[in-house]
């Protein structure tokens, strides 16, 4: 059974976001994990749901305009949290951010789903093995080998989020075993890697093919509850 991770990013008032959210039909919940904005978690713990956070402060306490806690996050109920994710990377420079986050997040026993990918003029100069083993290093620098098992590592080429191209199912394969190779000759660990980048109920079947791919993030196709309910019940 793949996992499936739904990345809501900033969308939905509150009533949006509970209408989004009584219309959900998922069959199975279990290997589901909800990333809402942080101001409506406990909406979804409420309705049974597995939530994590889109993001955490690098500091665990500090006087952090902006800034959301771990801890705080925690109370709420989370039990994952992203890190790195490739808006985040741009926008707030957080590639600079990443190996303390992961620390801290693995310090308070969350589980964590790390997000590395290449932009497309990377891919065109065939850096994109190169770029993931970058960022995978940075973010386990002096990292506890150990606490590794909380890591999920999400593959997502940042020319195919939110776009509606993806790589082929061979060249996902290959980079996944790529991935998992890396981490386990480096880090002696077995690593998960989710795929990410405009999964959506048109290349699900496709994906679905992809034999050491352990599950999905997903964000436009998860906005729509309907048609984000008909995806995770194809999965399971
Ligand atoms: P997308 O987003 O499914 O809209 O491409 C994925 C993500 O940003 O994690």
């Amino acid at each position: 059974m793949k996992l499936v991770y739904a990345n809501l990013k900033m969308h939905f008032l509150k009533d949006e976001m509970q209408n989004y959210i009584s219309s959900l039909t998922i069959y199975n919940k279990d290997n589901l994990v909800i990333f809402p904005s942080s101001l409506y978690l406990s909406m979804f713990k409420d309705k049974g749901y597995e939530v994590g956070s889109q993001d955490i402060s690098f500091k665990e306490r500090a006087s952090l305009t902006g800034d959301l806690s771990v801890l705080q996050l925690k109370e709420t109920g989370i039990t994952y949290t992203l890190i790195g994710h490739s808006e985040r990377r741009q926008y707030y420079n957080d590639s600079k951010y990443v190996h303390d986050k992961l620390n801290l997040a693995l310090n308070n026993h969350l589980k964590i789903v790390l997000c590395i990918g290449e932009t497309l003029e990377e891919r065109k100069n065939n850096e994109t093995i190169t770029i993931l083993r970058k960022e995978i290093d940075e973010a386990f620098l002096n990292i506890n080998k150990e606490s590794l098992s909380n890591v999920i590592i999400a593959y997502e080429p940042i020319w195919s989020i939110g776009s509606g191209i993806i790589p082929s199912t061979d060249e996902i394969k290959e980079i996944t075993k790529e991935i998992k190779d890396y981490i386990l000759n480096k880090y002696n660990v077995n690593i998960k890697v989710l795929y990410g980048g405009s999964v959506n109920l048109d290349n699900i079947d496709d994906l679905e093919t992809i034999s050491n791919l352990d599950g999905y993030l997903v964000g436009t196709a998860s906005l729509d509850s309907l048609k984000f309910s008909e995806l995770v019940n194809k999965i399971n």
